[in-house]
Order: C-alpha cells, then structure tokens, then sequence
C-alpha cells in the first residue's frame, strides 16, 4: 500500500501528543515505513471542548465503532477497560492492527487480546504501557527472549516517584504533591490507580508475564501504595541515609513465579535512589547477559508518545513488508505465589 489508515481513540495528555508528532513528522514517518501514515480521525468522549490547537477539528468523532472500521492500525490511548477492549478486538476483527498505551487493560485481560490478534494475523504492540518513553517492553519481550530472566526489578510509575521526591525534598504533603502530578499530565485518569499502586502493579502484571513467559494479571500481583507514607517517614529515611521509593519487584525461583509493589527504603548510594522526578527506572537480571539497567521518562504526553510512535512504525512496517511481531497466545501457565494487598 501507498498510505495506511490510522485511527486514534484518545485525545488527552497522550493522543495530543501522538496526534502532534503524526503530523509533524509525517514524511520521516513515510519514509521509514514505505508507506504514508494518514490519520484518520480521532475519537474522544466530547468533540465539542476546547482542544491544543495542534489538533485538526475536523478529525474528531465521538463514534469510535465506525471509525475503527477500515482502519489499518488503530492506537488506543483513552484508557479504561470498556469501551476500550471491546473497541479493540473489533479493530482486530476487522484486520487491523493495534497498538495501546492501556496497562490496566493488559494486566486485566491482555491474554484475551493476545489471542484475537495471533487468531487474525495482526499486531498488538504495548511499548508505551510499561514505564513512558523506556523501551523495556521489546528488550524484555524480543532481545532477551533467548535468555533466562530471573528477576526485574525497578520503580515503574512516574507520579508516585514525582510525589515521593517532591516530599523529600519540598516537604510537600502528599495531596498537594499528586495535584502537581495531575497537572503536569503523569497521573491516571484516577490518580488513585498510581497512589495505591494499582498503575505499577499492572506494570509488574505485564513485566512478569514477558519476563517468564507466563500469564500473570494484576490480581496476582500483591500491592501496597504511597498512601500510607507520612512526612515522618520520609524525614526519618533521610536521615538514616535512604530514600522511600515504590518498587515493583518480580522474580522467578524452582517455586514459580512472584510480583509485587511496595515502598521500600533504598540506600542514598543506589542507583535507584537517584531517579527524580517522574523519571522510572528498570534493572533486568537474567542468566547470560547479567544485570542491564533502563532508564528514562515514566511518564507525560511527549515522552510516552514516543514509544507510541516507535510501535506505529513497527506494526506498520509489517503491514507493508509482511511478517508480525511475537505470538503471545501460547504460554505455559506457571506456578504464581498468592498476592496480597494493603
Ligand atoms: P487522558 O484522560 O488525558 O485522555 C483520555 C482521552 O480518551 C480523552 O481524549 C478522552 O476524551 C478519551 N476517551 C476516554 N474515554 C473515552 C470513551 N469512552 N470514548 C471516546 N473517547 C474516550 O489520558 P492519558 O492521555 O493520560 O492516558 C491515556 C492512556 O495512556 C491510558 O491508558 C494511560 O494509562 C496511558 N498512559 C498514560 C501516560 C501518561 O503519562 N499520561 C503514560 C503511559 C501510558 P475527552 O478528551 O473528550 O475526555
Ligand atoms: N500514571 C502513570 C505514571 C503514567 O505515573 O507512571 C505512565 O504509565
């Protein structure tokens, strides 16, 4: 083909952005796929509020249905469970290729996505719903797929790690601190998914399922959050020489497979003890190739449309080269340690 159809369906702090660098690069785009990258048009809950001005009004709908009908490749950055699956699996049913940013989704029922899309031959890319603008979903999913991982361990959510920080080091109470966040386009929708640490577990859902080649959702992730850390808690780490940092933790041992999130004191000397702000950071340990470390940008529009764009470029190169990237519907169900939560 000369041009691919895309479709957006999300126009907030990330399809902005993604819209954005559509346009603004559409002939490096062209160029690197072999192929034009029309976008469509884009759906959102209300096309009548005021939107960036980098947005072409005429694009937006508030009829996903159709406009995920005829579509090559559709990137769903609007979040949330339903509609947005069942949007999803209708693009896939009609030949498309998909690419999300949407962990709570894949952590609830990627597998059932996974299937649909092996099933038509189609793509279904998430680079973007692990840890912003980091590549840690295809290094964990492709690169390494020859190598044994044993763990991966690292703070993957962009607004506690802000709120914590911001804490730490303003002696910002935690309210005043995830309004920040809000605002500068980190947090959910729901900014209770990052506090509690439902937004890093589903992280952890995702990493751990990759990693070990196994189904892990985010009810077996067990999940403590930021909620319960107080100024106290704070000032005292400092003081003995730590930062409290939210960690996601999985490991894989001879008794199956394990993840959780939880505060946890770092010592001030360690890497991860360093990540400011609303950067995120990732240690990989596996067999041969030892321990790697990925760092960057968690989270906000830009640095997650990023990966967004990277994955648009991969499905849609094989759309007009042949080929699709890795089959996920056909992993061995391993042992899961029990989770619990705070
Ligand atoms: P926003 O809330 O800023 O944007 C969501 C967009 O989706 C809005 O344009 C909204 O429309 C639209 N939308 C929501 N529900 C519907 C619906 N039922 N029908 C049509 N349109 C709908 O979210 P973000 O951009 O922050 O996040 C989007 C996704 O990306 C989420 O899955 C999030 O987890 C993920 N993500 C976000 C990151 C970030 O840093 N913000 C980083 C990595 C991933 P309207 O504008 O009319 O309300
Ligand atoms: N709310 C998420 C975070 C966005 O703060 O990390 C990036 O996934």
């Amino acid at each position: 083909p000369s041009a691919l159809r895309v479709a957006l369906l999300g126009c907030g702090v990330v399809g902005t952005q993604v819209a954005r660098l559509l346009t603004d690069q559409s002939d490096d785009l062209a160029a690197r796929v072999g192929a034009r990258l029309d976008l469509v048009g884009i759906a959102v809950r209300d096309a009548s509020v005021p939107r960036d001005p980098s947005i072409d009004r005429a694009l937006l709908t508030e009829d996903a249905q159709t406009l995920v009908e005829g579509a090559d490749i559709v990137i769903e950055v609007m979040g949330g469970i339903e509609p947005a699956r069942s949007l999803l699996l209708h693009a896939i049913a009609g030949g498309a290729s998909v690419v999300t940013a949407n962990k709570a989704l894949l952590a609830e029922d990627g597998p059932t996505l996974y299937r649909a899309a092996d099933e038509a031959g189609v793509d279904v890319y998430y680079e973007a719903a692990v840890a912003g603008a980091i590549p840690i979903v295809r290094p964990v999913r492709e690169s390494l797929a020859g190598d044994r991982i044993q763990r991966v361990l690292g703070i993957v959510n962009g607004t506690t790690n802000y709120v914590l920080d911001q804490m730490a080091t303003h002696g910002l109470a935690l309210d005043d601190a995830v309004r920040q966040a809000q605002e500068l386009g980190f947090a959910e929708a729901d900014p209770t998914a990052d506090v509690e640490g439902y937004d890093a577990a589903a992280k952890a859902a995702i990493l751990a399922s990759l990693a070990f080649h196994t189904r892990v959702t985010i009810d077996d992730v067990s999940r403590e959050g930021i909620t319960a850390v107080t100024a106290d808690d704070v000032a005292w780490a400092r003081q003995t020489g730590h930062v409290i940092k939210l960690l996601a933790i999985c490991e894989a041992s001879e008794a199956g497979v394990s993840a959780r999130v939880h505060p946890a004191l770092v010592p001030a000397e360690h890497p991860l003890a360093g990540v400011r702000g609303a950067f995120n950071a990732v240690f990989v340990e596996a067999e041969a190739a030892g321990e790697l470390m990925f760092y960057g940008r968690g989270a906000g529009g830009a640095p997650t449309a990023s990966a967004v764009l990277g994955d648009v470029v991969s499905v849609a190169r094989h759309r007009v080269l042949g080929g699709k990237g890795p089959a996920e519907s056909h992993y061995a169900q391993l042992p899961i340690a029990p989770a619990s939560s705070a």
